[in-house]
């Protein structure tokens, strides 16, 4: 399989994890970059240079892989993505998503990490290890719009980790009733606007806009079901404060449910580390050995210790405790990658189930 890519947004913290994520990648070739008419034009490692004081806006741990340092900008406003078999978004919230990525997919499918499509009935809001069931709604989207292609968007990142964990937690024990504290980091506010040194040196700012109402919403569709041509969400009542703090990659999330059969910590323990989920089996070339990984140490998980598990791709799962304070209380902390498995490595293994199961390549 050799599916020629392109990636929009190149320049941004998501793009470059983009990058990253698909150098050598066995079946998706990047041929084409673009983002905003500031950096069309420019060799792409020109581009992610400030332009005012030089300095390097590159933020992986890993190099600019060397085959992408020359390809030119494209502005994304004038991007032509016929010839591509597939191309990846990544750019900022709003308008500009809104008006790029349809014009996209009349022509080839498109994998969003942003928010603008992701709550439209006829599209399906993945995280592949959950709601590989959700896919047929694309036949119902490129039939509704007339599109060669589709959008895919993947969920904010604050959603994911919340998500893969409750899941499990659902199909084994039922669940009544889900509150989620959030500690995000900086990264997952992009560079623009970014969150400035100053506000969170020393500090915790205790509100970041629409992202609770994304998270609750976003996660009611992921774990909903198909029913004919739109997927009905879960009911279950969900509530979160997502609150951002000095970590530069790697969101925390403090989980307090309550379970409809009463679940043990040693039975909660097991139903996370023996979640495989709906990619078992695939071979997906991004899927992480373990969907969530367990650390028994109570000092687990951190975030700079470990988000990079499974190459950023597994939830890490720790504290895991019954409480008092609801029915059958259940919590747990998990710590999940925002801008690799909440964001570009998760477009990607998305983008690898869509290829296995025939809707791209
Ligand atoms: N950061 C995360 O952890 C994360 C996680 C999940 C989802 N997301 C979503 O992913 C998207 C990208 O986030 P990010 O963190 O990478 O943001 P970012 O660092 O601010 O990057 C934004 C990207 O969009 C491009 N862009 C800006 N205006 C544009 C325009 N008018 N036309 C075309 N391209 C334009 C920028 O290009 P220039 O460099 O040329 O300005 C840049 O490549 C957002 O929708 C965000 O909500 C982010």
């Amino acid at each position: 399989m050799a599916i020629r890519v392109g990636v929009i947004g190149a320049t941004g913290v998501v793009g470059q994890q983009f990058l990253v994520a698909l150098a050598g990648h066995p079946w998706f070739t990047v041929v084409r970059f673009a983002a905003s008419a500031r950096s069309a034009g420019k060799r792409y490692e020109e581009a992610i240079h400030d332009p005012h004081t030089g300095a390097s806006r590159w933020l992986c741990d890993e190099p600019l892989p060397a085959e992408f340092a020359d390809i030119v900008v494209e502005d994304a406003s004038e991007f032509d993505p016929r010839g591509l078999g597939l191309v990846f978004t990544g750019v900022e919230e709003g308008e500009v998503a809104r008006q790029l990525e349809p014009r996209l997919a009349q022509h080839v499918p498109v994998v969003s990490t942003a928010s603008a499509f992701r709550m439209e009935s006829d599209v399906p809001l993945l995280i592949p290890f959950l709601n590989a069931a959700h896919l047929p709604l694309l036949d119902v989207q490129c039939r509704q719009r007339g599109w060669k292609g589709y959008i895919v968007p993947i969920p904010n990142c604050t959603t994911t980790g919340l998500a893969i964990t409750l899941a499990p937690i659902i199909r084994t024990f039922g669940l009544r009733s889900a509150l989620m504290v959030s500690l995000q980091a900086l990264s997952g506010a992009g560079r623009s606007p970014g969150v400035s040194a100053i506000d969170i040196l020393d500090n915790v700012i205790p509100y970041i806009p629409r992202e609770e109402e994304k998270v609750c919403r976003e996660t009611g569709k992921i774990l909903g079901i198909l029913h004919g041509e739109a997927v009905s969400p879960a009911t279950i009542p969900l509530g979160a404060i997502c609150t951002r703090v000095n970590v530069r990659d790697g969101h925390t999330e403090a989980v307090f449910v309550s379970t409809e059969r009463a679940a043990s910590v040693v039975a909660a323990r097991a139903a996370f580390a023996e979640f495989a989920g709906d990619t078992a089996g695939l071979d997906l070339p991004s899927a992480p050995e373990h969907t969530i990984v367990v650390r028994d140490d109570p000092y687990r998980p951190q975030p700079r210790l470990d988000r990079d598990t499974e190459q950023g791709m597994a939830t890490v799962v720790g504290r895991i405790e019954t409480h008092e304070a609801l029915p059958n209380g259940l919590k747990w902390i998990l710590v999940s990658h925002n801008t690799r498995m909440g964001a570009a490595r998760g477009a990607v293994l998305t983008a690898e189930l869509l290829a296995k199961r025939g809707y791209a390549g």
